[in-house]
């Protein structure tokens, strides 16, 4: 026999093995439908505070490993810590979401820290990290994370969550120069941050791209899929076999290709594309990650248990790990988590 291949199933299915039962984690596993996550943030006081400590980011990690056993595990954190480690004020104001200082010209970029600079805040993350390689069961995959340059962009410039990024358009439309240079600040902070987090023990890294689909045409090229395909390129040249997965979420036609084009090896699917086409279009050339909507974990029944058996068949012939198509919502009942790893799992 030639050299074995990785054990851990999430790694062998990165790698492009196709498995009688896909692995599982989903996105925001660490989060508020889980008591215990409840009780740990109530400890830390706010949600800041529960990412920079170590001790308890790591406790609130390992919490649904504990409890579903997932194949994988993702760093406990949030993509506006980077914005935040360049010298934007961040704040959370409960119920509503993230706020953040505004960047609208030239000068709030030029106001920025540099890159190095980045690891002075964002250090307690690493140490998470340390912290998580130690104490996660050997067959979890520990994986590290950061948001896509677009997306932490739609937040720095408009302080918040937008329902179309406008206020990101308008700024790359009327101040184009100062728009790259944010970009460009972003793109170095996140190859540094991720190398970190690979540094200190992550052995998979995910882009979050959550406002991908905002982007059409030609900006979808310059600002989603080139930032990511730099990101995974300084990546992979320092750590050669370093797995990545990308997510552009909602860039339909878009996800046709984007590994491919990225050097990614998967895409994490949301849950507007369906699971045949994308098996047909994107499966084809590696490992797709999701693609169940969050709202069957809320409601549960027998919607859940068909959708769930619904995608692994879909994606039964090639690589996947099953995942939902965003983030499981506050709302979710932990029990239905039970039910759709039972439909995986059997
Ligand atoms: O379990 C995990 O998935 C890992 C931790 C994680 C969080 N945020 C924790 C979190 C990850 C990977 C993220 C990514 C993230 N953060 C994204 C990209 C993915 C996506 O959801 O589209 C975005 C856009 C953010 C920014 C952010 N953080 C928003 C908009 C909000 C408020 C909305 C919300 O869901 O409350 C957050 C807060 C946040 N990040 C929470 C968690 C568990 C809830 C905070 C709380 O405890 O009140």
């Amino acid at each position: 026999m030639t050299q074995a291949a990785p054990r851990k199933t999430i790694l062998r299915a990165l790698a492009g093995e196709t498995l009688p039962v896909p692995p599982v984690w989903m996105m925001r596993q660490a989060g508020r439908y889980l008591p215990e996550y409840r009780a740990t943030r109530a400890q830390a006081g706010d949600f800041l505070t529960l990412c920079y400590t170590p001790e308890l980011a790591a406790e609130v990690t390992l919490q649904p490993i504990r409890r579903y056993r997932f194949d994988a595990s993702i760093l406990f954190a949030d993509i506006l810590l980077v914005p935040q480690a360049l010298g934007a004020d961040l704040w959370f104001v409960t119920g509503e979401g993230p706020r953040l200082s505004t960047i609208t010209d030239g000068a709030g970029v030029a106001a920025l820290k540099p890159v190095e600079a980045i690891h002075e805040t964002l250090s307690p993350v690493y140490e998470t990290v340390r912290i998580l390689a130690r104490e996660l069961p050997g067959e979890v995959t520990l994986i590290g994370f950061a948001g896509a340059p677009w997306t932490v962009a739609t937040y720095m410039i408009a302080g918040r969550g937008t329902p179309d990024q406008g206020p990101a358009h308008a700024m790359k439309a009327a101040e184009p120069a100062a728009f790259d240079a944010l970009m460009e600040r972003i793109t170095e902070a996140t190859i540094e941050y991720l190398m970190a987090q690979v540094a200190a023990g992550a052995e998979v890294v995910k882009i979050f791209d959550s406002w991908a689909g905002s982007l059409q045409g030609d900006d979808f090229t310059r600002y989603a899929l080139e930032p990511a395909r730099r990101i995974v390129g300084a990546l992979k040249a320092r750590h050669p076999g370093l797995p990545v997965i990308v997510f552009p979420r909602q860039a339909g036609d878009h996800y046709v290709g984007f590994a491919r084009a990225t050097g990614a090896d998967c895409v994490a699917l949301d849950n507007s594309v369906d699971a045949d086409w994308a098996a047909r279009h994107v499966q084809v050339d590696g490992c797709v990650q999701g693609n169940l909507a969050p709202h069957h974990l809320v409601e549960g029944g027998p919607a859940l248990v068909s959708e769930t058996k619904r995608i692994v068949r879909a994606f039964s012939g090639g690589p996947h790990i099953f995942n939902l198509g965003h983030g499981i919502t506050p709302e979710a009942d932990p029990e239905n988590v039970h039910r759709m790893l039972e439909a995986i799992r059997g």
